[in-house]
């Protein structure tokens, strides 16, 4: 009896022990990221803290070779489809999170014709192929491999922070219509987001608005009589975080005041 009481007693110590370690470890590779992460820090997680292991990332490339080359190019520098690296990345994947760009690629690639292949590979081979891809975009490898939840919210953006979404983002924003004469402009609307399924409407009816002011381009529909109103909308930013405004696809009323 005494034996197996400090038989206990020595594995409460151990796990004890086991647990410290822990916190020492997650401690110092907290410390670690934010020192890799050249400013990033108090940005919340970012592919500038290691999102991914060096060998993952060259499985991913062996992955890639084989299933996205042909038509990416062997330096992902397009063929077929658009480039994957530089500026067109950049373009693409800016301020959206490795999750959306790791689920992107999961459902749509790899490409063909009649859509057969698409979402055909496992899983972990998604995520090494991702891994890879934010390897040859010159973001650091790190102690852990990505995974669908591992990838949740790491936000892909410049070394400096958050920015502006890319000129082209298809966006979603919420203001208030001011009509003067045939133009239209959004005004204390909300800080644009990403499109990246069907938009919810009846939430924009209660959203807090913001300060932002945008120009609305492309509209075919006349407004006049929304003069006043909260209006929801989607479109295309012109100009980086939508600086020349927005080129319209969809907008609609949401509520006949605007507070
Ligand atoms: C047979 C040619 C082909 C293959 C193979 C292929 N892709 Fe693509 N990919 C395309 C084309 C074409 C597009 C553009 C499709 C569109 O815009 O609808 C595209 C789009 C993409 C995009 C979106 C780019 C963007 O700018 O939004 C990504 C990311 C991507 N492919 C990654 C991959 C990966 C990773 C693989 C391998 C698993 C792969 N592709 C395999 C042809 C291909």
């Amino acid at each position: 009896m005494s034996r197996f009481l400090s038989r206990a007693t020595a594995w409460r110590l151990l796990t004890a022990t086991a647990a410290t370690a822990f916190l020492i470890t997650s401690a110092s590779t907290v410390l670690r990221a934010g020192q890799g992460a050249g400013g990033t820090t108090g940005f919340g997680p970012s592919v500038w803290d290691g999102a991914f292991t060096t060998a993952q990332a060259s499985r991913g490339q062996a992955a890639f070779e084989k299933n996205c080359s042909s038509c990416h190019g062997p330096s992902l520098e397009g063929g077929e489809g658009p480039a994957l690296s530089g500026d067109r990345f950049w373009a693409d994947w800016r301020e959206s999170t490795v999750d959306y760009l790791l689920a992107q690629i999961s459902k749509n690639m790899p490409y063909d014709d009649d859509g057969k292949l698409a979402g055909t590979l496992p899983a972990p081979m998604y995520a090494d192929i991702v891994s890879y891809i934010l390897s040859r975009q010159g973001f650091p490898a790190g102690s852990t491999e990505l995974s669908a939840q591992t990838a949740q919210g790491v936000q892909i953006i410049r070394r400096e922070g958050p920015g502006d979404l890319p000129a082209a983002t298809l966006v979603h924003v919420v203001g208030c219509l001011e009509v003067s004469g045939s133009n239209y402009k959004l005004v204390q609307a909300t800080r644009p987001t990403r499109v990246t399924g069907k938009v919810n409407t009846e939430a924009d009816k209660a959203v807090a608005l913001g300060s932002k002011e945008f120009p609305l381009k492309f509209v075919l529909t006349p407004l006049t009589r929304y003069k006043g109103y909260r209006m929801s909308a989607t479109g295309s930013l012109v100009g980086e975080g939508g600086s020349d405004g927005i080129s319209i696809d969809t907008i609609r009323p949401v509520a006949e005041s605007c507070q």
